[in-house]
């Protein structure tokens, strides 16, 4: 149970007890907190009493989770796993009221080849979404974590292989069948060939785990790339997401936010920091990007 949740939540043992004994802190204050609130209001109908008690410790639970976080230094994942909350619970009103045609979506097809952490948080961030729906999942690794992920998720999975990839098509009918309107990369290693990168333009964006344009290009992927921070003695890393062009890591900067590289970080340590950052932030972007409401939007 433990370890599954670990495994669900990618901490480390110390981290997780102490959002366990976050939970726990927040769970008894809003209790203790909810029964008070119900002796000031000094109801005697037991009919009352349990619908305002339940209504009263769903409004606190959140804010007395969030103040307890923060001694215990858990404030950022409280703060994305509220948000995540909150949203399920809208997001599944919304679907009720109005199932928007899935081809008034646009499609989001999502590379990735590692674990996939990154193409999950954006799966169930457009789950129930009425602007963008992950419709696709390509991926160049059989065995690779992000193939469970997808399953999971019912997202549907192409494995492709190089060949094809940079001398032949380029995947490019899969990838309209898709529907595809944006192509995300999130820990796909492969350079994009000049077929789509001329087929999708400024409509392929990655996510890197530094402030480009350092430690960018060839090679820098992975824990290489932390390694690579903390060796130069920087003070300070962060995530870039970026359109594609036909090279590693050059093309326009969309986003960018910082993190500070900590005395004593392991390459292990900060790519936890960092990819705490990349959850919190590259769905969001996404859909700054696909949302026809957006100002920015082209
Ligand atoms: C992320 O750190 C991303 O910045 C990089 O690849 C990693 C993918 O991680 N491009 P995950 O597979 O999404 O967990």
């Amino acid at each position: 149970m433990l370890k599954s949740l670990q495994t669900k939540w990618k901490v480390s043992p110390a981290r997780l007890v102490l959002i366990l004994a976050t939970f726990a802190l927040g769970g008894s204050g809003t209790g203790w907190l909810g029964k008070k609130i119900i002796g000031w209001l000094s109801m005697e109908s037991p009919f009352w009493f349990v619908p305002v008690y339940i209504i009263i410790v769903t409004i606190i639970w959140p804010f007395a989770v969030l103040l307890v976080s923060i001694p215990l230094g858990q404030f950022l994942f409280f703060k994305i796993y509220i948000g995540k909350l909150a949203k399920k619970i809208t997001s599944k009103k919304t679907q009720r009221k109005k199932e928007a045609p899935s081809s008034s979506k646009k499609g989001i097809v999502v590379f990735a080849s590692g674990a996939g952490s990154n193409a999950q948080q954006i799966i169930q961030h457009f789950t129930g979404s009425t602007i963008a729906q992950v419709s696709l999942v390509v991926c160049n690794k059989p065995g690779a974590g992000v193939i469970a992920i997808a399953k999971q998720e019912n997202i549907r999975v192409l494995l492709i292989e190089k060949e094809n990839f940079f001398r032949g098509d380029g995947y490019l009918p899969q990838l309209k069948n898709a529907g595809a309107d944006l192509i995300v990369l999130a820990g796909f290693l492969w350079k994009m060939p000049p077929s789509l990168v001329t087929a999708f333009p400024r409509r392929i964006i990655n996510i890197h785990p530094a402030l480009l344009p350092k430690f960018g290009g060839k090679g820098m992927y992975g824990l290489n790339v932390h390694q690579s921070v903390i060796n130069t003695g920087e003070v300070q890393s962060g995530i870039t997401i970026h359109y594609v062009d036909e090279h590693y890591d050059s093309g326009d900067i969309i986003f960018q936010t910082a993190c500070p590289v900590l005395h004593g970080d392991t390459p292990a340590i900060l790519a936890t920091r960092i990819h705490t950052l990349e959850h919190l932030h590259y769905a969001r972007v996404i859909e700054e990007i696909l949302d026809p409401k957006n100002p920015k939007t082209t």
